[in-house]
């Protein structure tokens, strides 16, 4: 039977425990950028007292998890649509907004060309330069918008992952909406792809996507909330384009669970509390250790994650391989475009568990190849 070829993503503890046959819970995974303290303690309760649920289908117009959300934002629910993670969201995009070609900025998450690739659309690229940290090249993608053309080519619509993944990297608010502006003037599609922007709330233009009907704001219970298990993710937008997004979503989407359970953790506020907290401390330290072995060069992050390159004696590949023997997961950037070969994403996890990372990379660091 012939393969289907599926972008790679991190995350994939199962495929790695298979093989150095052991269990899924006894990897740990750097690859994949969750809250490292794990979901809110009220999520248990949630799904344990919606057990008798079970046997019904979930609510299909996710009613309560909208009506929370529109609180927490302070928005009309019909304003949100809620999807079986982002990656639905950005799967049914393409064909609810009638998508041509996208316009990605390069190195970024490989998901978005390959849902495009899935519904026949094209992607086009404009790179952001390692020389400026991999900064979002704000103006150089306004003059792109301007003329609606980059590399030579046409687009009609923009994706901008905020903060960017894999580099972490995050513009102003006053640059999101410079560059609304500019999709507008041209009448393009501007998607801000916003999963990491917990770690960054003063960098969101989500309560104003609301009043722009061409631009959409991606979210993610996935990473802050740490629910990727569960699938849960909402787009924002004006009513008319949400309706448009809604209608290319199968029904019952979201299984019971994750909308209990997301509906649980947004109501947590001492938990969103301690992880910021926790977050902001510990990325410092984990930066700085980093920023201290031989030959390493970490970027500016925005989000819970730092790429990071290794010295030029050590590819990505051969690094990600001798820490995956060891049970140790980490995303290899170097196949990302735009990323060098030295590229690797490390999720900042707990302290015990940085440190172990920190103490296997200068072990192998210090080897010949
Ligand atoms: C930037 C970005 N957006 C969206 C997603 C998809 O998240 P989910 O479908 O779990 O909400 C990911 C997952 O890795 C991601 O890195």
């Amino acid at each position: 039977m012939a393969r289907v070829n599926r972008s790679v993503h991190g995350g994939n503890i199962y495929r790695v425990a298979r093989a150095l046959a052991c269990d899924p819970g006894d990897i740990v995974d750097f690859s994949a950028s969750i809250n490292p303290l794990g979901p809110s303690p009220h999520v248990w309760k949630a799904i344990a007292s919606s057990r008798h649920l079970l046997a019904h289908y979930p609510d299909p117009d996710c009613w309560e998890l909208r009506q929370a959300l529109a609180a927490f934002w302070r928005m009309n629910p019909d304003q949100i649509v809620v999807g079986n993670g982002s990656t639905e969201l950005i799967d049914a995009l393409p064909r609810a907004l009638g998508i041509h070609r996208l316009l990605v900025v390069q190195p970024t998450f490989s998901e978005y060309a390959a849902a495009m690739r899935r519904a026949g659309t094209e992607t086009t690229t404009l790179y952001a330069d390692r020389i400026d940290d991999y900064a979002i090249p704000v103006d150089r993608l306004c003059r792109a918008m301007e003329t609606g053309r980059s590399e030579g080519r046409s687009f009609d619509s923009v994706m901008l992952c905020h903060p960017n993944s894999p580099t972490g990297q995050a513009c102003t608010v006053d640059d999101l909406i410079r560059l609304a502006r500019s999709a507008r003037k041209r009448g393009l599609w501007l998607i801000i792809d916003e999963s990491f922007a917990d770690y960054c709330s003063d960098r969101s233009v989500l309560r104003r996507a609301v009043s722009w009907p061409h631009v959409v704001v991606l979210r993610s219970m996935t990473k802050f909330y740490a629910l990727p298990g569960l699938r849960v993710g909402y787009a924002v937008s004006a009513q008319t384009t949400i309706r448009r997004i809604q209608q290319q979503l199968p029904p019952w989407s979201v299984g019971t669970m994750g909308q209990v359970a997301a509906l649980a953790a947004l109501n947590d506020e001492a938990h969103a509390r301690t992880s910021l907290t926790f977050m902001t401390q510990e990325r410092e330290r984990f930066r700085r250790k980093l920023a201290a072995l031989p030959g390493c060069t970490v970027i500016p992050t925005y989000a819970n994650y730092c790429l990071v390159e290794l010295p030029h004696a050590h590819p990505a590949r051969d690094i990600t391989e001798r820490l995956r023997r060891k049970g140790v997961l980490i995303r290899d950037c170097s196949s990302v475009p735009g990323a060098n070969s030295r590229s690797v994403r490390l999720a900042v996890r707990t302290r015990s568990e940085n440190n172990r990372l920190l103490r296997e990379l200068s072990h192998l660091l210090l080897l010949k190849n």
